[in-house]
């Protein structure tokens, strides 16, 4: 089990020291990140389209999201490992979230779950995990499992009106039991405050600097994904596609395998 817990987060936020998060979804991945030194290796729903070439998070299942967390759980030595709840698995009752997010913990061996919204939706959900002693990680801003209700993947909590009820909704979280809240697509003007109003930390994406930690989906870091808030770190997609050509053409032109690569 991972060394960072969901009472690390808080004295990381106590001591000023901001928290790097990502997301993974395989064991060779994990590992390195643990190696790297990642407090927290987040198994997102966007397993959907990072992996599985779906087109949004919505069809992703609680089987589909165990086979990941299993994955991840055998790498990760360090970190925390936090299971994202998928649709479905947390929205029909307190009781079938209790039973689900149970699964990640006690089959999966994550030490934490994440659930996407508000207090006023989820308050009983998140109480009755708290209550099972399952830490959890909230999610507001844009939380892509209300993509239809959004109308899109739009920033969140623009204007005062927006900025006030998200301000309200982070604090909502914080006081029903929540270690950690996910502030997706926000103005980095607002993230701030409500990082400044809260005793949990803030993790950010597309929430600016002043978040007191960040989160990045693996894939957008490696060359896959292009947004303004994303950064490419390496350019692995760039880098398999010239090694996949590559290989094509020594195959096809008989340079590969060499007498090197071959059995007397
Ligand atoms: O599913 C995911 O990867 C997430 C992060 C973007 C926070 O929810």
């Amino acid at each position: 089990m991972g060394a960072i817990t969901a009472a690390s987060f808080r004295a990381l936020k106590a001591k000023g020291e901001k928290i790097a998060v990502l997301t993974a979804y395989d064991y060779p991945t994990a590992t390195l990140m643990d190696e790297a030194g990642v407090d927290a290796v987040l198994v997102g729903d966007s397993v959907a389209q990072a992996v599985m070439g779906m087109e949004n998070t919505l069809g992703v299942t609680m089987d589909m999201m165990m086979h990941h967390v299993r994955m991840v759980r055998r790498a990760v030595k360090r970190a925390m490992l936090i299971a994202d709840m998928p649709y479905l698995s947390y929205q029909i009752s307190p009781e079938e979230a209790v039973r689900n997010a149970g699964r990640f913990i006690s089959e999966g061996g994550a030490q934490g779950v994440k659930i996407e919204g508000p207090v006023v939706y989820f308050g009983e959900v998140i109480r009755s995990l708290t209550k099972a002693a399952i830490p959890v990680m909230g999610h507001i801003g844009l939380t892509p499992q209300s993509i239809h209700q959004m109308g899109g993947y739009k920033i969140q909590g623009r204007g005062e009106d927006k900025a006030r009820r998200l301000r309200m909704e982070a604090l909502e979280l914080q006081s029903v039991g929540c270690f950690a809240i996910v502030l997706e697509c926000v103005p980095a003007e607002v993230a701030k405050e409500i990082t400044l109003s809260l005793s949990v930390p803030t993790i950010g994406i597309g929430a600016g600097p002043d978040c007191d930690g960040q989160v990045l989906v693996n894939h957008d870091m490696l060359g896959w994904g292009k947004t303004k808030f994303t950064k490419t770190y390496v350019d692995v997609r760039g880098a398999m596609s010239a090694a996949f050509g590559s290989y094509v053409e020594e195959v096809k032109k008989g340079v590969f395998p060499g007498p090197e690569h071959c059995y007397e």
